[in-house]
């Protein structure tokens, strides 16, 4: 019997369908964080503004005696393979890299360094100034409990091109003793939906 046109026609287009949606998650999956030169060395991943968004806490320099340690909002993303595997998984895939970038606010007009906008009384984002990042990668950095830290800089871009994994003293110590789930403050980031 022969197969009428339409039909073969109708079986090409979903094939193509299946075919791109396929290669769509295949490149998902493959979707990267940081990477790792021979040095142990890595750099800021590009486009990772445009990696999902998890949350910005904030530690204004006007309420942390005019110097906050991490001034002042933390714009957090996550990259986004590593995102959607959490969310099915609860667990942080190896690989799964995390930017802060610290945001300066508008000057101040109170003491606390608040001021009044149409909104309301409040902490506005004004400038980027600095990058942290956590890569998780438990035999690279089994010394500091399965995530590399790495600092770029704590001021206004250009950023560090490169940066090696800060030593446990700097960073790592702190995660381990307060972070609420793997290294990682999951109780600021509500869309991670889990304290
Ligand atoms: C004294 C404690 C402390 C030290 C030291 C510290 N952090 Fe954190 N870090 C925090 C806290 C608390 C948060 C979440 C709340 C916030 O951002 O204010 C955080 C958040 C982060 C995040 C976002 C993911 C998360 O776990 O919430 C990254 C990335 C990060 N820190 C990297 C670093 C790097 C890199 C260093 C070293 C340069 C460092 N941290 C040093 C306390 C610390």
């Amino acid at each position: 019997m022969k197969t009428p046109a339409i039909i073969l026609a109708a079986a090409g287009i979903l094939a193509a369908g299946a075919y791109l949606s396929y290669s769509a998650s295949a490149q998902m999956a493959a979707s990267q964080g940081a990477t790792f030169n021979a040095a142990n060395e890595t750099s800021i991943p590009e486009g990772f503004r445009e990696w999902v968004f998890i949350g910005a806490p904030l530690t204004p320099n006007g309420l942390n005696g005019g110097a906050a340690g991490f001034p002042e909002f933390h714009h957090v993303y996550i990259e986004p393979g590593a995102y959607a595997e959490f969310k099915k998984t609860g667990v942080f895939p190896e690989g799964t890299t995390i930017v802060k970038e610290l945001v300066l606010l508008h000057e101040g007009q109170h003491e606390d360094g608040s001021r009044d906008e149409p909104s309301g009384r409040g902490f506005f984002a004004d400038s980027f100034a600095g990058i942290d990042m956590m890569v998780k990668d438990t035999k690279r950095f089994a010394d500091t409990n399965g995530w590399g830290f790495f600092n770029f800089g704590h001021h206004a871009p250009p950023y560090a091109d490169k940066a090696a994994a800060a030593p446990n003293e700097s960073c790592a110590f702190c995660h381990t003793a307060n972070a609420t789930h793997d290294m990682v403050f999951t109780k600021f980031y509500p869309i991670l939906g889990r304290k």
